[in-house]
């Protein structure tokens, strides 16, 4: 397969070139970026050496697209919109954007989030490529929105609970470490803001709450339910921990919580259900999510949690499960490298 990857020079980009490097099914790999054209690849991303010894191409995404079975954004929000068109007419297989452009189909819950759209019409060809719930309904999809790094924590969490009658709107606290936000520089970003510390994000919310409502919605088959996230910013580089909290409606007999979620994700090669709570670290470097769920001591409420890799479950490593189910593959192509332990 000829596979490209747009942005390849920033962390999901990165991220997303190790993984296609090492993919038994990808022959020819053009990774473009503008900041980089022209560079080696292993000169911004070391620990690629070992793999390939290929430059930067210059970013021209209607030439770069043309005759590529994949191709994959990995641009800043707001870029895909703009350069889509001349993508999707250049006619190659599969297209596979990380970004948020083209994950809501809500015209109005977009635009809440995200402000006026830059490529409204574009949005319904896209399909939502929450691999590990979607599974084999992706086959045949031309062009996918991989779901954001916190959404994808957060949504595991609430499909794990999404036919149990809850009373409230569900609570996700979770907590991100520093890549989630990309290479560029800000001041939250910083080391010494950053390590041995913990702070919510400014105003309690995250342009992920969108894409979470739009999949708790379909899931609830009720289009006013909510579900809140509440984001925080962790002292690690890799890695989101999902705690989720709801209340069930006190008619319902109580269930055995872990029974429950193992059927949800029944034969789901990348979620693992455990019966103690993950850790991060048993996560980092793997396309896994490992969740844990714990009813209240009086059964009233229900606890799930989730560990995955920001960069990985959360960005390259979906995007790359979901190509391998839209197009047939044997889904953990590519993805089976256990990560280091301890990291
Ligand atoms: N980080 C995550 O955990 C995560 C998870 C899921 C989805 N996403 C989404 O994926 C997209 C990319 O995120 P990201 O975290 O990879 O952002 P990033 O590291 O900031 O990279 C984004 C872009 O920055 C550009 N860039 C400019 N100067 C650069 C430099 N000196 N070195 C490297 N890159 C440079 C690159 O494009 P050019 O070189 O072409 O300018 C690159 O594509 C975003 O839409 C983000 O929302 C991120």
């Amino acid at each position: 397969m000829k596979v490209a990857v747009l942005g390849a020079a920033g962390y999901v980009g990165g991220e997303l070139l190790r993984l296609v490097l090492q993919h038994p099914d990808v022959t020819e790999i053009v990774a473009t970026s503008r900041s980089q054209a022209g560079k080696p690849i292993a000169d911004l991303h070391p620990a690629l050496a070992m793999l390939t010894d290929a430059r930067f191409a210059a970013h021209a995404p209607a030439d770069v697209a043309r005759g590529k079975d994949v191709v994959f954004l990995a641009l800043e929000h707001g870029e895909s919109a703009q350069m889509m068109g001349e993508i999707i007419d250049a006619g190659p297989g599969l297209v596979v954007d990380l970004a948020a452009d083209f994950r809501i189909q809500d015209g109005g819950l977009h635009e809440r989030y995200y402000g006026p759209h830059h490529a409204p019409a574009l949005v319904h060809r896209f399909q939502y490529g929450l691999a590990d719930v979607r599974g084999t309904s992706l086959r045949g999809a031309r062009a996918i929105a991989a779901p954001g790094c916190f959404a994808t924590a957060a949504q595991l969490a609430l499909y794990a609970i999404a036919e149990l009658p809850v009373s409230a709107p569900p609570v996700i606290f979770a907590v991100t470490g520093s890549s989630g936000g990309g290479q560029k520089l800000k001041a939250t970003a910083h080391h010494p803001s950053r390590a041995h510390n913990l702070f919510a994000y400014p105003d309690s919310s995250h342009r992920h709450e969108g894409e979470i409502l739009e999949q708790w919605r379909g899931w609830r088959n009720d289009r006013t339910a909510e579900a809140r996230l509440v984001p925080h910013s962790g002292p690690f580089v890799r890695g989101i921990y999902a705690t989720l909290h709801a209340h069930l409606d006190p008619a319902f007999p109580s269930v055995s919580f872990a029974e429950h979620i193992a059927g949800r994700f029944l034969g789901r090669p990348f979620v693992r259900v455990m019966d103690t709570p993950p850790e991060l670290t048993h996560v980092v470097g793997t396309n896994l999510a490992l969740l844990h769920a714990t009813p209240s001591a009086d059964g009233r409420e229900v606890r799930v949690f989730c560990a995955i890799d920001n960069l990985i479950k959360g960005a390259g490593g979906q995007a790359i499960q979901a190509m391998n189910l839209a197009l047939g593959l044997d889904e953990r192509a590519g993805l089976i490298a256990p990560g280091p332990f301890p990291c």
